[in-house]
């Protein structure tokens, strides 16, 4: 995530770039900068935290320029801290970057700098933009310093890998502001005597509402009131700028009412980042070695929630690929229950924010039993993340919304690469099996891209079902997390009653509960459970129920015979087949609770982050 603006023109562009960071703070908080070009030499002030601290210190140090950028970060490479903070400097303190995404290729480059004499500053991959950037600048020549400086930015681009944009100014080239966009976003906004360049269009809306969306690899040169584009093979393009109608708050979340629809729809992005980590080495996420890996006994899984969940489903997930037991607590539980101390042991906690006390205090007696301790955190710097051994990093950034969406499809996704990679290291998963397994997790982000064009089949059946007392969802085996993930989604966000339960468990009890007309939602994939599904479907029907199932298209037939009404789920391998299985779900809980006239983003007595006991 992270937001960047920059601004060139006639005024100074301090409040113009501070206003901007305000913003833009929804994709990141840890930390901001800015940098100012005043008197041919640039200006940087940096703070961690909040862009209200920034505004502080750059109060204090009142730059004054009409050329600047500035940076909002969450942080990805490098803790939260000034030092990582952005904007990032060359060895000159010359040029400055500002940058959103992932250099995926950092290290080599950062080894390749060092041995060439560059001083790195920062913990950051950012930063070896900025010294690639002054590294080629050495060998290029040209009319003035501006073609000097989108020739060296060109070269950098064809150096670097993975997916960014980034904002560059050099001192030598005032008046001139280059912005670059690499599969992350990145607009730019077309003033009369102005012209600004931005991840998100509300940054400089309130200024300006004629903007230029650029394409993958195209490199934005912005003078005062003048841009030029040039296309990924380096010739200008023309563009064509488009009116933006949006309102300020509506801008903010892209176009979407509420933040939940936007995160619900941020779920194929946040898989594809949150699996970059995932093709990394897992020893070294865990800080295992092999050895170690192999000899891993048990785990335990903490969590709350949602999180928790997720937790349950890792369970199968570990249980299946990797052949190790797994416990799967409550974090509120595993904290005053008797733990008994096992060897070999790995505890993990799942959080969005790495802040949830509960979650913090079962990491603490998990160490106290000396269990090695793994986060899977979406906020990098957080108090879990600092406590934790390890941490895989979900990146699907910022959650906005207190009902978490995105947070934990990556949460899953991360559970599952971690299961076939711990399977693969101990030995219970042949490596063919694991190129398998992985080939198919690759390919989940494009199913998610499928799986949210459901919101208009289930937004027209909310219309219908949308006043029921009480709704029921059931499910088996990885599905039945799902369940209980799909009634807490309707329970907060629309306030209905609302429980989830394992299916071969509602001849036990639930089953009294269902009555004329109550909604009873099925995951029921086609698969091994599939005929067990039916027969509940039957169960319930006869009760009276209004059955939905949730199915793929090879069961449509099937399912239709049993159900009132069937949605159709993009096909996945088993074990994935949940991650897509909760999409419908959460539309359901949107709808329903728009439909109530509830307040989506912002339930009532909800917390985002549950930070005291
Ligand atoms: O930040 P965390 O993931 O640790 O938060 C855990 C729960 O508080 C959280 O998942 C909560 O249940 C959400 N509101 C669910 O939508």
């Amino acid at each position: 995530m992270c937001g960047i603006i920059g601004y060139v023109g006639k005024k100074n562009s301090v409040p113009y770039i501070i206003d901007g960071l305000k913003k833009l703070e929804y994709r990141g908080y840890d930390s901001a900068g800015i940098s100012i070009l005043q008197d041919g030499k640039l200006v940087t002030v940096r703070a961690v935290g909040k862009v209200a601290e920034l505004e502080k210190a750059a109060l204090l140090a009142s730059p004054q320029g009409t050329t600047g950028i500035g940076h909002t970060r969450w942080a990805t490479h490098g803790k939260p801290s000034e030092e990582n903070s952005h904007p990032h400097t060359d060895c000159s303190g010359e040029i400055v970057v500002v940058h959103n995404g992932i250099i995926e290729n950092y290290l080599v480059l950062r080894a390749k700098l060092i041995s060439l004499g560059h001083k790195f500053k920062s913990e950051t991959d950012t930063e070896v933009i900025a010294h690639l950037i002054e590294e080629n600048l050495k060998h290029i020549r040209g009319n003035n310093e501006e073609e000097r400086l989108v020739k060296a930015v060109q070269r950098t681009n064809k150096e670097i890998a993975g997916a960014f944009a980034y904002g560059v100014m050099w001192a030598h080239a005032p008046g001139l502001l280059i912005g670059v966009k690499n599969q992350s976003p990145l607009v730019i906004g077309l003033g009369k005597t102005e012209s600004f360049l931005a991840s998100d269009v509300p940054a400089f809306l309130q200024h300006t509402h004629k903007v230029v969306f650029l394409e993958e690899g195209e490199i934005a040169l912005l003078r005062a009131g003048r841009v030029t584009v040039l296309d990924k093979t380096g010739a200008e393009r023309t563009i064509k700028s488009v009116k933006i109608s949006w309102d300020q708050k509506t801008a903010q979340k892209g176009g979407y009412p509420h933040f939940m629809l936007k995160e619900i729809y941020d779920q194929p992005q946040a898989i594809e980042d949150t699996l970059r980590t995932a093709r990394a080495d897992f020893g070294k996420i865990l800080g295992l070695d092999t050895p170690a890996l192999r000899g891993l006994q048990n785990v335990h899984i903490t969590a709350c929630g949602t999180a928790y969940h997720a937790g349950l489903v890792g369970k199968y997930y570990i249980e299946q690929f990797a052949g190790i037991p797994v416990s799967v607590d409550l974090a509120s539980e595993y904290k005053y229950r008797t733990v008994p101390h096992k060897s070999k042991t790995l505890a993990i906690a799942i959080s969005q924010s790495g802040e949830t006390a509960d979650t913090i205090g079962a990491v603490k007696k998990a160490k106290e039993l000396g269990f090695r301790t793994l986060a899977i955190c979406n906020v990098l710097g957080s108090t879990l993340t600092r406590l934790c051994d390890s941490t895989f990093f979900t990146h699907c950034g910022p959650e906005i919304s207190v009902a978490s969406t995105k947070a934990f499809t990556s949460q899953i996704t991360a559970m599952y690469a971690l299961a076939i990679s711990l399977g693969l290291a101990n030995g219970n998963v042949s490596k063919s099996s694991f190129d398998k397994l992985y080939r198919e997790l690759m390919h989940l982000s494009k199913a998610m891209s499928e799986a949210v064009k459901m919101e208009y089949t289930v937004r027209h059946l909310t219309r219908k079902i949308y006043k029921a007392d009480r709704f029921i969802f059931l499910g088996r085996h990885v599905h039945f997390p799902i369940a209980l993930e799909g009634a807490l989604k309707l329970k907060e966000v629309s306030y209905r009653s609302a429980e989830g339960f394992a299916a071969g468990e509602i001849k036990h009890g639930p089953i009294s509960i269902i009555d004329k007309g109550t909604p009873v939602f099925m995951l029921m994939p086609q698969g091994p459970l599939f005929e067990k599904m039916l027969s509940a479907c039957q169960e319930c029907r006869a009760r009276g129920a209004f059955v939905v199932a949730i199915t793929t298209p090879d069961a449509e037939q099937q399912a239709k015979s049993v159900s009132d009404k069937v949605f159709l789920v993009p096909p996945v391998n088993e074990f994935l087949q949940p991650i897509l299985m909760v999409v419908p779900l959460q539309f359901l809980a949107y709808w329903i609770a728009k439909r109530l006239g509830c307040d989506i983003d912002q339930p009532r007595n909800l917390a985002k982050s549950v930070t005291v006991e």
